[in-house]
């Protein structure tokens, strides 16, 4: 079943049961290898599912869960490997909602979710979008409102002692760093680690371009002149513009959290209004801002053509 996190929607099945997580696969057409996310109840439930919780993991989960934040661990063998991909470490969340730790506390056990949304498109931030993009394929969607955070945990590993971000998401990099009281290691991890972080991921139907804050008036003048139906995502206020009559202008958000709130809902709204292409401001990349300029740029990102 689909249930709401704070972050997205998740579609849930007991993690302990390979029959149930495959039915999870299935329904995504998300690759087999490639591992999901493992939810608990409650931070005291961490080392019975990893394998071993060093000091520095005991501490994020001491001061970020429940919250927006996976960490993966070495799994430990009482959890089978088909919730995993296949590998020997698990990311595990607490998620902070109550819904989905009423859920937790009833099945009794870890439930493996991924996002509620078919393998590469938008993630689902209100029980509608699940529906809407997952069908007859779920059995049962919680409806919890509209997600407080909009965008997915960040991922951090910690295994073989170094502390690596694999995905930036709801909690900020420099809080993480700020409680670990070291820097994250970034950036070559490899391109299965996390499918989120895959470069074409979290795609609308649109084409997504990514603009500055004063150059998209004059793009958007130009595609609409070309008859490309536009639409823009912008973080300011949007001046009239001529020529441009049929451009479909989405609301700006005024702080970094809102654009995080409403970006996944804003590409969703692209594509119902027909539009061909998305022109978007991506703000700058720190706090929570690092995270929303990540999806944008995998919105963005060249996509294998199928
Ligand atoms: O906010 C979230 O994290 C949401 C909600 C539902 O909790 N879940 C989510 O799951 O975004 P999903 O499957 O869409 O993304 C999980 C990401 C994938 O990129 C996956 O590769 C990575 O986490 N991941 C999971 N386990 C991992 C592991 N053991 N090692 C490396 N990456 C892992
Ligand atoms: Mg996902």
């Amino acid at each position: 079943m689909a249930f709401p996190t704070e972050t997205v929607y998740g579609l849930g099945a007991l993690a302990t049961d390979p029959a149930a997580v495959a039915r999870i696969y299935a329904a995504k057409g998300r690759p087999p290898d490639h591992p999901l996310i493992v939810h608990l109840a409650a931070a005291d439930e961490l080392d019975r599912w990893a394998a071993e919780v060093p000091e520095p993991a005991a501490r994020l989960a001491a001061a970020l869960w429940p919250g927006p934040l996976t960490i993966v661990l070495r799994r430990s063998p009482r959890l089978p490997s088909a919730a995993t991909g296949g590998r020997d470490t698990v990311g595990l969340r607490v998620p902070d909602h109550a819904a989905a730790t009423r859920l937790l506390e009833l099945v009794g056990g870890p439930v493996a979710a991924p996002s509620a949304n078919r393998f590469g498109r938008v993630s689902p931030t209100t029980a509608a979008d699940v529906v809407a993009d997952l069908g007859s394929a779920v059995d049962l969607v919680v409806d919890g409102g509209a997600c407080r955070v909009g965008l997915e945990s960040t991922i951090v590993e910690l295994v073989d002692g170094a502390a690596t971000l694999l995905r930036p998401g709801g909690v900020p990099a420099e809080l993480i760093e700020a409680v670990l009281g070291a820097p994250l290691r970034t950036g070559e991890v490899g391109p299965a680690r996390a499918s989120g972080m895959l470069p074409s991921h979290y795609a609308p139907g649109c084409r997504v371009e990514l603009v500055t804050a004063d150059a998209w008036t004059a793009r958007a003048c130009a595609l609409a002149a070309a008859g490309v139906r536009v639409a823009v995502l912008a973080t300011g206020p949007t001046p009239p513009l001529d020529g441009a009559a049929d451009l479909v202008v989405l609301p700006a958000s005024t702080s970094v959290e809102e654009y995080a709130r409403t970006l996944y809902r804003r590409l969703r709204e692209a594509d119902e209004a027909g539009a061909e292409v998305l022109l978007a401001v991506p703000p700058p990349p720190e706090g929570l801002g690092l995270a929303v300029a990540d999806r944008l740029r995998r919105a963005a990102a060249p996509r294998p053509s199928s």
